[in-house]
């Protein structure tokens, strides 16, 4: 049994939006298929037309298929409260984010945020296709880089889990009652016309 991981029915925005915007959203439940290349490739490609500063394309995925040659290393990274679900996964990502310039060395004040679009750009593609796209900061941060190699001058961002969807009963149980959409703060909470507000 699988089910439809599109969000959009059960959140209502406040103000007129597409719906691949609150279609997307992190289930935990997947079925455990693998991701066809094919797949991970239109997702990369999605991040691939992210926006960022100079056109330097700081962000990099490294990933891991299921059952195949990588995917200890990364799914050993996460803490157990993400293994629970992500044995499930169909592939595991790590957004590494490259924080100089290229072309003079400078140091690329905004190269998180750039990766922060192409993980979006992906998590969005994914959630259009189907695909559970679930990003993750549990997992062990220190061991990331020596064990997938991240070089110096690369900051890592984040994980990411990906898979087809899957039923609830995957689950463990206090997982289980967490399997919903969530809201958000009204736009009056963090859009200021002008200066920060007082506090
Ligand atoms: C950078 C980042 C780190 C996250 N870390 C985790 C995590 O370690 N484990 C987890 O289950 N969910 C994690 N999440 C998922 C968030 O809890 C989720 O995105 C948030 O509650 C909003 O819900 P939605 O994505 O379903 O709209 C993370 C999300 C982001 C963007």
């Amino acid at each position: 049994m699988t089910v439809n991981p599109k969000a959009g029915d059960r959140r209502k925005p406040d103000h007129a939006i597409e719906r691949i915007f609150t279609d997307r959203w992190s289930p935990r439940a997947m079925s455990g298929e693998p991701l066809t290349d094919a797949e991970l490739l239109r997702l990369f490609e999605a991040a691939r037309w992210a926006p960022s500063s100079y056109n330097e394309q700081p962000w990099r995925f490294l990933y891991a298929k299921r059952a195949a040659a990588h995917w200890e290393a990364f799914f050993n990274l996460l803490l157990p409260a993400n293994q629970a679900w992500c044995r499930n996964a169909g592939a595991l990502a790590l957004v590494v984010s490259k924080r100089t310039f290229s072309q003079n060395g400078k140091p690329n004040g905004v190269h998180v945020f750039d990766a922060g679009s192409a993980w979006q750009n992906l998590a969005l593609q994914g959630s259009q296709m189907g695909l559970v796209v679930h990003a993750m900061a549990g997992f062990d941060w220190d061991k990331a880089r020596p064990a997938l190699a991240v070089p110096e001058d690369f900051s890592v961002c984040a994980m990411i889990a990906i898979g087809r969807p899957g039923s609830e009963s995957v689950l463990p149980e206090e997982m289980r009652k967490m399997e919903t959409p969530s809201p958000r703060k009204p736009v009056r909470e963090f859009a200021f016309e002008g200066k920060f507000p007082a506090r």
